[in-house]
């Protein structure tokens, strides 16, 4: 079979194409550590507010040495509005939605997470920059949600 060598240069482009990608791809994943935000449990959407950790939302140390922060999400703003974390330690961010889905983004991060009623989402990040951060609500969720923001302080 003789092949064009137009075709034969398309092929070889889109081949080396193809794994430039697949590494571009492992790179991101293993080498800078970004993963989707993940489905970390399932809660009652009825009772956020009666079950840990989300009956008492806020920063907290935990064991591991890590800093967790639980926010809650609810028609307009988060629970806490305000964020107080360390500089150079690694956060966790376990948060989730008491009524309709909202967005978790902190301006300036990799931190970008939907809150979904009776999903608890989790995502971790370190941040190497002191300073305040805005923290936006990126899923329409009504009315009043371009009000819907926080702020996140870095220290
Ligand atoms: Cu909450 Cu948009």
């Amino acid at each position: 079979m003789k092949v064009h060598r137009y075709d034969k240069a398309f092929l070889i482009v889109g081949g080396v194409l193809l794994v430039g990608c697949l590494f571009a791809l492992l790179y991101a994943s293993v080498g800078m550590g970004i993963h989707l935000p993940g489905r970390h449990a399932t809660i009652d959407p009825q009772a956020v507010h009666t079950t840990p950790p989300f009956d008492n939302p806020g920063v907290r140390q935990l064991p591991d040495g890590r800093v967790e922060a639980v926010v809650v999400g609810q028609i307009w703003s988060f629970v806490p509005a305000e964020i107080r974390l360390p500089l150079g330690k690694e956060i966790v961010f376990t948060v989730t939605s008491a009524d309709v889905i909202h967005g978790f983004h902190i301006d300036g991060t990799r931190v970008n997470m939907m809150m979904i009623p009776g999903q608890i989402s989790r995502n971790t990040y370190t941040f190497r920059r002191p300073g305040e951060y805005l923290l936006v609500c990126h899923e329409y969720c009504g009315a009043a949600h371009h009000t819907m923001a926080g702020k996140v302080i870095v220290e």
